[in-house]
């Protein structure tokens, strides 16, 4: 990968590194990294939006072979707990073993083929629902109903009624599968990402709320939808007041990227200027003819009270910890991701995305969010997950807050997205080579995957 020089494409403004100089807080190193990526300029081929043999070698190509987020360790706590994860056409079950490790099987019956199980759950055994062959918990031949009958079928665990394995991994309190059984090792898989994470400990927390919908585009376009800034000002204009849109940093590794979008600092793309008042007044919502809850003094930083509210709120759970964190980690929108589609975002954002495609529609997709909350005390049980339908908005799920209205903007978009490249002349979408190079390095990487 070719380095970018970091100084001339840039946005007018404070740059990222400038506003962390301003921190009340030390800040941790890994906010101090640069990474910028120059991978090309070249146009994207529109057939990987729209083309149904491109979605044919994905799963070919990609999904079979790649490591990929199932569930969270929580969803399946004690033996027996079992998940489905789902993707494309492709179906697992990702079950606790009595030794408390995980495995996971292709969700389908060696008798003739039926799904195993058809929802999350518990059981002392995988029995099928249609002849009833059953497994052990770990995959070994258990019970066949009229056994006289299959003589030919060797029950030794070694051989072949023994239910195929994924290779399984955890990282974060996240379960990753990966259905092939000659894939590189995870932990060079997810080195880059978890080097950075020591800092914010996603094994500490708990699933508060999890919440998919499904989105009538390309599982690409709903997630780059996320990987950049670039689109705040058209899409979400509300927001510019107090978010340093066209001010993020965007950093490329090899297997992982992030966007950084900093909060209570105006857009540069407004044309005038904003108070530090009028910044805090935006972020909270509050109308033109109401008070403050959260009034800024002149010469004081919105940026720096948004902060300390952050640390207070947080207090009663986190502890002191929240002393040593910087203004950044509580105000910023720190939003990683690890190829292909899993965006844990880092600090006190809480927030995780996954997107999926829909079944076997390259047409449609589904938008995953949780939002990871640290707790005292005993683990709580993880929310129950709500799945909104294509027309559903994500304000019915009020358990994400104000995120629900600006998540509907974005939504908005896909669609028509999608429908404009199944019309449009032209062969390729052109690409920012700064703002929006978090796109570009998913493409470079899809490419090598998928080998066009
Ligand atoms: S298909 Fe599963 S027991 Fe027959
Ligand atoms: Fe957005």
């Amino acid at each position: 990968m070719t380095a970018l020089d970091p100084r001339p494409a840039r946005s007018p403004g404070i740059t990222y590194q400038e506003l962390l100089d301003t921190d009340t807080h030390p800040v941790p190193d890994v906010l101090r990294l640069e990474s910028p990526r120059f991978l090309g300029d070249a146009d994207i081929s529109i057939e990987r939006y729209i083309s149904r043999e491109y979605h044919e070698l994905e799963k070919e190509r990609l999904w079979k072979r790649v490591w990929q987020f199932a569930c969270r360790e929580e969803h399946i706590p004690g033996p027996g707990d079992y998940n489905l994860y789902e993707i494309a056409d492709m179906s697992f079950i990702v079950v606790r073993q009595p030794d408390m490790s995980i495995k996971a099987y292709p969700n389908a019956c060696l008798h003739r083929g039926r799904r195993l199980k058809d929802y999350d759950g518990h059981c002392s055994e995988l029995r099928c629902p249609f002849h009833g062959f059953a497994w052990a918990l770990d995959g070994s031949l258990a019970d066949v109903p009229a056994r006289w009958d299959f003589p030919h079928v060797d029950d030794r665990a070694e051989v072949d009624f023994m239910l195929p394995e994924c290779k399984v991994a955890t990282w974060g309190g996240f379960v990753f599968i990966n259905p092939d059984p000659n894939c590189e090792p995870f932990d060079d898989f997810v080195r880059d990402l978890a080097e950075q994470f020591e800092v914010w400990k996603l094994e500490d927390r708990y699933v508060e709320a999890h919440v998919t919908k499904v989105i009538a585009a390309n599982w690409k376009i709903a997630q780059e939808a996320f990987s950049e800034a670039y689109h705040v000002n058209a899409t979400h204009p509300q927001i510019l007041y107090y978010l340093g849109d066209t001010n993020s940093q965007v950093d490329v590794w090899e297997n992982c990227s992030r966007v950084i979008t900093p909060a209570l600092t105006p857009s540069p793309l407004l044309w005038y200027e904003v108070s530090q008042d009028e910044m805090m007044r935006s972020m909270l919502d509050v109308r033109t003819d109401q008070d403050s809850p959260v009034p800024v003094p002149d010469g004081a930083s919105a940026r720096a009270i948004g902060a300390a509210m952050g640390r207070e709120r947080w207090r009663p759970i986190a502890g002191d910890m929240v002393d040593s964190m910087s203004d950044a980690e509580f105000m910023d929108s720190i939003d990683y991701t690890l190829f292909p589609n899993f965006h844990p975002w880092g600090a006190f954002n809480r927030i995780v995305y996954r997107f999926r495609p829909n079944g076997d529609n390259h047409r449609s997709a589904i938008m995953e969010v949780l939002f990871l909350s640290p707790f005292e005390g005993e683990r709580p049980a993880p929310a129950a997950r709500r799945d909104l339908t294509i027309d559903e908005s994500w304000t019915t799920a009020t358990e994400l807050g104000m995120l629900a209205k600006v998540f509907d903007q974005d939504v908005f978009n896909m669609s028509k997205v999608q429908l404009g490249l199944e019309t449009t002349f032209k062969p390729g979408i052109t690409l920012a080579n700064y703002q929006e190079s978090k796109v570009r390095w998913l493409h470079t990487k899809l490419g090598e995957w998928v080998g066009r």
